[in-house]
């Protein structure tokens, strides 16, 4: 498959590397200091274009795919609010593209439990719930667009739960915060090059249940990118990386 990459910064060099490594071929290289590159033209040798840049970037970079007609899979998060606008554009104009606030496989077996686990906690009403994320200091976003994926999987799961609330910190003392009893506290923590941990907490007066998935590198938010290109390329529509799992077979 030919591939175009759209940022080439610590997650675009490492999609380039296992892609490479999957038989793909890199066919344009687009970052801040070629944008004079990202033109239909070159987008269209491309079968499929991955792009992870900057909430700054990132809408026009869909709107350049989309014009060039080329499938596209979104890494960038922080442009979340943007996706209603974002899917009707897409399938009104017949496009492609693909999206995941993390494209690790390990992370949307999380996703799939953490809702389980929220459906099934509403049986059990004395334990609050958190969630925690920390992230290298350069992340842009906070919360992170994992953790947000996190929060909305309780709330649309357990009932005490309405909306979700962002701390954020930066160092790794977790604040005594108080919210609402319908808010869910999303704390987040930025360390110098953590590649991202995300830990959900049901606290009770007796114990604590945690539930976390620790990145040790971001090989696997790469390696699922590029399995998404493989995916989606030769489709029509808007999808969320769930699309690609089958959790309930
Ligand atoms: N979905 C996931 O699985 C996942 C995993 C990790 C990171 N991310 C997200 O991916 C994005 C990139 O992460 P990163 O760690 O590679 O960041 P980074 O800062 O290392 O790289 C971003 C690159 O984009 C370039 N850029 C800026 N504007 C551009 C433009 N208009 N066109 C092309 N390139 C442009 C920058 O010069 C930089 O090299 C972030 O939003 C991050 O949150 C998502």
């Amino acid at each position: 498959m030919k591939i175009a990459l759209l940022g080439y910064g610590k997650m675009g060099k490492i999609i380039e590397k296992i892609a490479l490594s999957r038989k793909h071929e890199i066919v344009l290289t687009i970052d801040h200091d070629n944008l004079h590159d990202l033109t239909p033209e070159n987008l269209q040798k491309a079968d499929v274009v991955i792009e992870f840049t900057m909430p700054a970037s990132v809408l026009s970079n869909i709107e350049h795919c989309f014009n060039a007609g080329v499938p596209v899979v979104v890494g960038t998060t922080g442009w979340y609010d943007k996706i209603p606008e974002i899917k009707q554009r897409c399938e009104e104009g017949n496009h492609t593209l693909m999206y995941a606030s993390n494209f690790s496989v390990g992370v949307n077996i999380f996703f799939h439990v953490n809702r389980l686990l929220a459906k099934m906690m509403n049986n059990y009403p004395h334990y609050d719930v958190q969630v925690e994320e920390i992230h290298h200091i350069q992340k842009m976003d906070a919360p992170s667009g994992t953790a947000i994926t996190i929060a909305e999987g309780i709330i649309e799961n357990l009932d005490s739960k309405s909306e979700w609330v962002n701390v954020l910190t930066t160092d790794d003392k977790s604040d005594d915060e108080t919210v609402d009893a319908n808010q869910l506290l999303i704390e987040s923590m930025r360390i110098d090059s953590v590649p991202g941990t995300h830990t959900v907490i049901y606290d009770s007066e007796v114990d604590s249940i945690e539930f976390k998935h620790t990145a040790h590198n971001r090989n696997g938010f790469a390696l699922g990118a590029v399995l998404a290109a493989e995916w989606v390329h030769n489709k029509k529509g808007f999808y969320s990386v769930e699309a690609m799992f089958d959790f309930n077979s």
